[in-house]
């Protein structure tokens, strides 16, 4: 589980690697065109204000803007500035987009929005439970929470040669479905879709995390721990590495409480 730290920590890394995210975010992308094409199936009325967390460098924003005519105004947010700046670079000619710098466990932002979307940034939250009740608050009556983040069988292959080599995996750990559902609450539901994503070895796979700087990990291995890993990887090449992705999604009650 990463702590207060360790966020710091990630958004530190994520703000590094802006500039180059965009060269190695190839399951990234995948994913977040399938996100957009979720979101342009829920038959929005027009108008819409929705909130990104955890935009990064934009690929849902850009994907989801060009899907969705009827969007009022999107606010893109993210906890690195870098990534904040790389999202509005490239979509400042939509007049429907504006971006904040903010943290989003706890966004500092008025809601009710009729739409809070996310991909991949849950899985890198210290409390995610908490944030996706938060995220519920902030919705309009009826409103969606639709987001994608990481399952229990991600990395899978990389997990059984890590344990091959006999070696405790560094990175967080996901959660299951049952523990996606119990955070995400009553009405909530999960799916799961498998993206497996091809590299020539195991140096690849690695260095495409340190690419788009999600290569944090609360501890570090040893360089011969390490090795012996990707020696275990690399056995079977190439190397398909399996991002078990979880779609969870709400609508929030109809009936307003305030
Ligand atoms: C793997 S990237 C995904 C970016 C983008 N959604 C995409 O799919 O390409 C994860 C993003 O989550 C952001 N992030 C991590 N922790 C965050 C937090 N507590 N609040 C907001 N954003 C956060 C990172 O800065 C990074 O841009």
């Amino acid at each position: 589980m990463l702590n207060e730290g360790d966020k710091r920590a990630v958004a530190r890394r994520f703000a590094a690697a802006a500039a180059r995210y965009d060269a190695s975010a190839r399951v990234q992308a995948r994913i977040a065109v399938a996100m957009a094409e979720r979101l342009a199936a829920l038959d929005l009325p027009t108008g819409v204000r929705v909130l990104e967390i955890g935009c990064g460098t934009g690929l849902l924003t850009a994907a989801a803007l060009a899907r969705l005519p009827q969007v009022g105004h999107w606010l893109a947010t993210d906890i690195a500035p870098g990534m904040v700046a790389a999202c509005h670079q490239r979509l400042s000619t939509d007049p429907r987009l504006s971006v904040a710098a903010m943290d989003g466990e706890g966004p500092a932002t008025q809601g009710p929005f009729d739409l809070i979307c996310s991909t991949l940034a849950l899985q890198w939250f210290p409390d995610a439970a908490r944030a996706l009740s938060l995220w519920h608050g902030l919705l309009r009556p009826g409103g969606r929470l639709c987001v994608a983040t990481l399952g229990v069988d991600t990395f899978a292959q990389w997990r059984a040669a890590l344990a091959a080599a006999g070696v405790k995996a560094a990175g967080p750990a996901y959660p299951d479905a049952a523990t996606l559902s119990r955070w995400l609450g009553p009405g909530g539901r999960v799916e799961r879709q498998d993206f497996v994503e091809h590299h020539a070895d195991a140096r690849h796979f690695l260095l495409s995390l340190r690419g788009i700087g999600a290569d944090y990990a609360p501890t570090r291995l040893s360089p011969a721990s390490l090795r012996r890993a990707m020696r275990g990887l690399d056995a079977v090449k190439p190397v398909d590495i399996t991002y078990d992705v979880r779609w969870l999604t709400l609508q929030a009650s109809s009936i307003s409480h305030g």
